[in-house]
């Protein structure tokens, strides 16, 4: 069974009570627990890992390269900034779908902007938790399309 990693960056631990209003009111505990049920109908075995440090992310996306087959990536706001996580993106040569909760291109102009879109399969922004399952079945026709799994 492939292993996805479901990976959230930084202030996403704060998910259901961080600004409801705009990233809505599903816990990280539950987003995760959804991943991983929705994964097990796909047959994809799902992990997850949060991280507020943008090394350990970089460090996450490293260690998914020998271990994962696919990547759905919310970088919380390292999405508009980081350069490193664009370059282990690149270098793990691995299918990543970016998500995001929120629409970023309905939001302020600094959010439109994204590093990780260039590397990414596609990116998935505005169903809010809905778009990690969206994300997940994305992953699995495309490793099925590309013959991966
Ligand atoms: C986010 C959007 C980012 O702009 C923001 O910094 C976040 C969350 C989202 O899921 O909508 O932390 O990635």
């Amino acid at each position: 069974m492939s292993k996805i990693l479901v990976l959230n960056g930084p202030n996403l631990n704060l998910l259901g009570t961080r600004q409801p209003e705009v990233y809505g009111s599903t816990t990280l505990a539950m987003v995760e627990a959804n991943c991983i049920a929705h994964g097990e109908k796909l047959g994809l075995s799902v992990t997850c890992h949060q991280s507020n440090h943008e090394g350990a992310l970089v460090d996450a996306i490293h260690e998914a390269r020998t271990t994962h087959a696919g990547i759905v990536l919310n970088a919380g706001a390292y999405t508009h900034t980081s350069i490193a996580l664009m370059d282990a993106i690149a270098s793990a040569e691995l299918p990543v779908v970016e998500v995001h909760l929120s629409n970023i291109h309905a939001r302020e102009a600094f959010r439109h902007r994204s590093y990780i879109a260039p590397v990414a399969l596609g990116q998935i922004a505005g169903f809010g938790a809905q778009g990690y399952l969206m994300a997940l079945d994305a992953l699995k026709v495309h490793l099925s399309e590309s013959g991966a799994e």
